[in-house]
């Protein structure tokens, strides 16, 4: 199975080792090898012919790509057009208008490509990816948008097909979590930004993260998945603030048909929003016939989402021919 990889960055390292690590098993789950084609950052596309994954990981915490023999000056676009593959992972740094990642993978799905992302931008611009796939019979996996390492959309697509989801609630975003109880643990705020920079928990700019927008793409994501919508990232009713950020409160997102809300709020006693510490996330279903379906983790961040990408390019091989 043939990859493209599409940004080197907290999760594409982590990807990548993981792609190393897990070789024989995933050999052994699906009967063939994951062949890491090609590896695109800002500065060219790595061919990697055979090239340890480790030593594209090495160059890239070293003097970067462009140290390696078989480093091209091409863009992730031209990679895209030009070489064979059977997916584009595209996990580019998510942004105001979605690019450059929806252009990577309109390209992707020119070129008969399936594609993976954990780009979140992507999937809120006024562009319908859900229906460009369907259009140009390629599958799309985005596991990882909404809650990195949480089963979100499989949960939805294998395990709640007669539910009826009537909202969605919880902790959408790690770094505000990690900022704050830090906090209450004493540390100050700059330093607790810093460690969230420093773990690859945090989005490039960190305000998205702090002043809800981060949560919102994630709302958005969810609201167009469950209820079919075509809402759009500016309609989130984003009341969170940066400068409100102070211990005892936690951020907050609710989807509900009739939108997406993020706010900071205050919490206190023994509760599910109280008891996240750290990098954690937490996501709660209220639905019908399952009640109150709770998912959360202690820590979630770039190793949990490159795992759920790996997951991802593995359940989109039986998807080739679609
Ligand atoms: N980190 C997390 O825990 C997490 C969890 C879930 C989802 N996400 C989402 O997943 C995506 C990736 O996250 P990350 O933390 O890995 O991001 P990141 O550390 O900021 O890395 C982004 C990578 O994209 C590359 N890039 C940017 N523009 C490019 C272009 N035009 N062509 C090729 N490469 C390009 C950058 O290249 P350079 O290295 O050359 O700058 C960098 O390697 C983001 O959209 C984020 O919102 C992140």
């Amino acid at each position: 199975m043939r990859v493209q990889l599409i940004g080197l960055g907290s999760i594409g390292k982590n990807l990548l080792k993981l792609i190393n690590q897990k070789g024989t098993d995933i050999r052994k789950e699906i009967g063939e090898k994951i062949e890491v084609v090609s590896v695109s950052d800002t500065t060219g596309t790595v061919i990697t012919d055979g090239l340890p994954l480790t030593r594209i990981i090495q160059a890239k915490e070293g003097g970067g790509l462009r140290t390696l023999e078989s480093f091209e000056k091409i863009d992730a676009m031209k990679a895209i057009s030009d070489l064979e593959s059977d997916v584009v992972v595209e996990i580019t740094q998510s942004t105001k208008d979605g690019n450059p990642g929806i252009k990577h993978i309109m390209r992707a799905f020119e070129t008969e490509k399936n594609v993976v992302t954990a780009n979140k931008s992507v999937l809120v611009s006024s562009l319908d990816l859900f229906g460009e796939s369907k259009e140009m019979k390629r599958s799309l996996r985005y596991e990882a948008t909404v809650c990195g390492g949480l089963p979100v959309f499989n949960l939805m697509d294998y395990c709640m097909k007669t539910a009826k989801i009537d909202s969605v609630e919880g902790i959408f975003n790690a770094t505000s979590t990690f900022v704050i109880s830090e906090m209450e643990a004493g540390k100050s705020q700059p330093s607790a930004r810093s460690e969230a920079i420093r773990m690859g928990i945090a989005e490039k700019n960190q305000r998205d993260d702090l002043a809800g927008i981060d949560s919102a793409r994630k709302g958005t994501i969810l609201h167009r998945r469950i209820y079919g919508s075509t809402m759009s990232l500016k309609e989130a009713d984003i009341s969170a603030k940066e400068s409100e950020i102070a211990v005892g409160l936690r951020q907050i997102t609710e989807v509900t048909s009739k939108g997406v809300r993020v706010e900071y709020r205050k919490v206190a006693g023994n509760g599910i929003y109280s008891n996240a510490v750290g990098p954690a996330m937490v996501i709660r279903f209220n639905t019908d016939i399952l009640d109150h379906l709770t998912l959360s983790t202690d820590h979630d961040g770039p190793l949990e989402s490159a795992a759920t990408v790996l997951n991802d390019i593995l359940l989109s091989r039986s998807e080739k021919a679609t």
